[in-house]
């Protein structure tokens, strides 16, 4: 589903990633395990086109996107969920969720409240919470 082969990134003149290479399969969950600062976060960066990479291929379903924008990615269906989770605090967790919805579009599955429930019970008993009075973790789900 997701094959990354020997991905180089940059800040500046600063090499973070040299040569990264993993394969995530349908339905499988892939961690990444490394001390702060080792360029976890920049690698999912760079997967998703946050930060260009320098060299080496990218895959996703089928298809090179290592030299695609970010938006093009993510209209392919691969999703990029920020730590600093930047929710709407005031908002409750029904309207952070239709915040985010986007528009219908061909091959692109969408999500609904069941489904979207049924991944994360926990959400489904606060919708009308604010998302400033949820626990990190919670805040975390609904990113
Ligand atoms: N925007 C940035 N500009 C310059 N250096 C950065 C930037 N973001 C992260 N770094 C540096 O890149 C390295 C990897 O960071 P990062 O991928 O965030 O690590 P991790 O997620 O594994 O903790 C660190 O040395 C960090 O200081
Ligand atoms: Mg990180």
């Amino acid at each position: 589903m997701l094959e990354v082969k020997d991905l180089h990134a940059f800040y500046g003149r600063a090499h973070i990633l040299h040569g990264i290479s993993l394969e995530v399969r349908a339905g499988e969950v892939v961690a990444l395990l490394g001390r702060n600062g080792a360029g976890k976060s920049t690698a999912m960066k760079a997967i998703m086109g946050l930060v260009p990479p320098a060299r080496g291929e990218v895959s996703f379903a089928g298809q090179r996107i290592e030299r695609l924008p970010p938006y093009r990615i993510a209209r392919l269906g691969l999703g990029y969920v920020p730590e600093e989770r930047r929710i709407f605090t005031e908002l409750s967790v029904m309207e952070n969720l239709e915040v985010g919805r986007q528009a219908a579009r061909a091959g692109v599955p969408l999500w609904t409240e069941d489904k979207l429930f049924a991944l994360f019970p926990n959400l489904a008993r606060m919708r009308e919470r604010p998302g400033g009075r949820m626990s990190g973790g919670e805040q975390q789900m609904l990113t």
